[in-house]
């Protein structure tokens, strides 16, 4: 049991790697070329320093925050990610049933390998629960060089296949080959007939976002919010860690043209999310420090269904949201909109190093 010895992300993921064997826990951790930006991502955490203040009451912290306009138990929540079931039979009816226990958010990705319905109604009992909003991926016109998945192959194994896709004569797919991409798609003609699309009450964000040019396009259009990601490093390698591009990133956001072309829309800035290389609660704190209201991860939920199925996703989630609350309370903050730069140092010159305020 996960439980009992799993007391780190790390450690769900230790006990992961060894159960899913060597293609599907390749297919997993690793991601595009030489994986500089795969490791990148966690490591950038590391350059940051949480500098605490003390002697405030932290009996009563509030981890809370509001997304896809509901309420969610603390500022994460999971990535849309293929197949959950080559990790556990269960798939991702057992990561919404976890998810929708522990308050958080779950994006489902297009190759599920449970059908939508199934999905959702798994996670029929938390509060507001429903399809709140589309999570479009935007980082991918063409499949990143992901050299495990070349030199081992990857498809569906027996038995499944990926209901939510239909095929012209009406059947559901249970390998990419059919998969056709569209390189050629742009702001200009995409974003206008998404919006025309979408029922108004899905909400619209754009998942696969570096530059803070785009985040200015992007403020645009009447869309939700952004998730600054680099895909986990599976798409462009040495693209930057999602913690140094999201700095610029978040200030685009909040930058007085795109709060102007958002004034024009009627609406109030973008959100800011982010997915890359969280796995510690300190790595959300951190992510919040430096602009973004959300954090969500994709391997994690996956490592937790390897481990022990839903048991196994609710004892990674649960880490994560203690490790969040115990930061908090250290760092002296009370609420997450208390959580802002000024907790932060940046550490300079190597580890050790100088630390500069930010
Ligand atoms: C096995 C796997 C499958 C993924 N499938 C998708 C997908 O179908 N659509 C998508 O937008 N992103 C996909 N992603 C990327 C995730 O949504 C997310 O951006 C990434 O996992 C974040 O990095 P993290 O795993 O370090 O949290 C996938 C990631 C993994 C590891």
């Amino acid at each position: 049991m996960s439980k009992e010895k799993d007391f780190t992300i790390r450690d769900i993921r230790e006990d992961a790697t060894k159960k899913l064997g060597k293609v599907h826990s390749e297919y997993i951790n690793e991601g595009a070329m030489g994986l500089i930006t795969v490791q990148a991502n966690e490591l950038a955490y590391n350059r940051y320093r949480i500098i605490p203040r003390i002697l405030r009451d932290v009996s009563n912290v509030d981890t809370s925050t509001t997304i896809f306009g509901t309420k969610v138990t603390f500022p994460f929540g999971f990535s849309p990610a293929a197949m959950h079931m080559i990790a556990h039979p269960s798939g991702e009816i057992g990561t919404s049933s976890a998810a929708s226990k522990a308050g958080i958010a779950m994006g489902v990705s297009h190759w599920a390998t449970k059908s939508m319905e199934d999905i959702i109604a798994a996670g029929k009992n938390a509060e507001g629960y429903g399809y709140k909003a589309l999570l479009v991926t935007v980082d991918a016109p063409i499949i990143g060089r992901r050299l495990s998945e070349l030199r081992n192959g990857i498809g569906l194994p027996e038995g499944m296949s990926f209901p939510n896709v239909v095929e012209d004569d009406g059947s559901t797919p249970n390998n990419f080959k059919n998969t056709v991409r569209d390189a050629s798609t742009q702001f200009s003609t995409f974003l206008p007939w998404l919006v025309s699309v979408t029922p108004p009450t899905m909400e619209i964000w754009l998942k696969g976002i570096y530059h803070p040019e785009d985040v200015l396009l992007a403020s645009s259009y009447p869309i939700a919010g952004i998730i600054v990601s680099n895909h986990g490093g599976r798409q462009l390698d040495t693209a930057p860690a999602i913690l140094e591009a999201l700095p610029a990133c978040a200030a685009a956001a909040r930058s007085p043209h795109a709060l102007h072309l958002r004034s024009k829309l009627g609406l109030s800035r973008l959100k800011v999310g982010i997915d890359g290389g969280i796995r510690r609660g300190s790595d959300i704190f951190k992510a919040l420090a430096l602009g973004a209201d959300m954090c969500f991860a994709g391997r994690i939920p996956i490592w937790g269904l390897a481990v022990d199925g839903e048991d196994g996703v609710s004892r990674a989630i649960e880490i994560l949201r203690q490790e969040f609350e115990v930061t908090m309370m250290l760092a002296g903050c009370i609420s997450v909109g208390e959580i802002t730069k000024e907790s932060l140092a940046v550490v300079e010159g190597g580890v050790p190093g100088i630390i500069s305020r930010l």
